[in-house]
């Protein structure tokens, strides 16, 4: 945004559940586990590979889940694993679900979780969530001790109350806090779970920011950050 222009009109995050930024039937909702429109590749691993190093009872948590189909592959492959797979509108095909797999239909920002997960993953998920800091924050306390978050991210889609780009002292804050990010992939990922504070103030988002790296439109989050 330049000095001329005025910042957009910001909205919270129940009118943005309902916003066709976010709630539209043409963004990309089923990729599979692993080829070429799958998890495996827009993560750079087979979750079902790192799950089966996990032990005996792995477990996996999708963040932004679509249809769920990546969870099924992995669910059929492991049938020991427990996956859980959330999403503002879910699944809209409904065909049995293999065992120890469930998928809920929730708004990300009022869910948690009542177990923590060796995985959690958010893939292609962030860019439509409001207060994403948030959601990281939360999401760092379900990890396992030893468990792995990978997580698609923008951060030129994070501004300041003036509309101009926060990501500088986000990322900033995000590796200050264990996160690591990856520029190329867009790609940010934790080690361990933690308890963090994020040193900013969720203000509301823009749902007509336009594409980002994707091609997509996508939300802007605006934060104030604390002195
Ligand atoms: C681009 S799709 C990716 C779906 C899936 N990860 C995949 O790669 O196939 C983004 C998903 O984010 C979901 N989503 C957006 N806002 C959400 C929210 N507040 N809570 C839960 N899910 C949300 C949408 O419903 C959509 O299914």
């Amino acid at each position: 945004m330049t000095a001329t222009q005025s910042p957009p009109r910001l909205i919270d995050d129940g009118e943005l559940a309902g916003h066709s930024v976010v709630a539209n039937n043409t963004m990309n909702r089923e990729r599979v586990l692993t080829g070429v429109n799958s998890y495996a590749r827009e993560l750079g691993f087979d979750p079902a590979e790192f799950l089966d190093g996990c032990g005996p009872a792995p477990s996996w948590l999708d963040l932004c889940s679509g249809e769920g189909l990546a969870l099924r592959a992995a669910a059929q492959r492991l049938p020991q694993a427990v996956i859980t797979g959330v999403d503002l509108v879910g699944p809209l095909r409904t065909p049995a679900l293999p065992d120890g797999l469930e998928l809920v239909a929730a708004d990300l920002g009022r869910w948690a979780p009542v177990r923590r997960y060796d995985l959690i993953t958010c893939v292609h998920g962030l860019h439509y969530i409001g207060d994403r800091l948030a959601l990281l924050e939360r999401a760092a306390s379900w990890l396992t001790d030893t468990g792995r978050l990978v997580a698609h991210f923008d951060p030129t889609t994070l501004r300041r109350p003036d509309g101009t780009d926060a990501s500088r002292p986000v990322l900033a804050a995000l590796r200050a806090a264990g996160f690591d990010y990856s520029a190329r992939h867009h790609r940010l990922s934790l080690r361990g779970g933690r308890s963090i504070e994020l040193p900013f103030t969720y203000l509301g988002a823009d749902p007509d920011a336009g594409p980002n790296y994707t091609g997509q439109s996508a939300v802007a989050s605006y934060y104030r950050q604390a002195v």
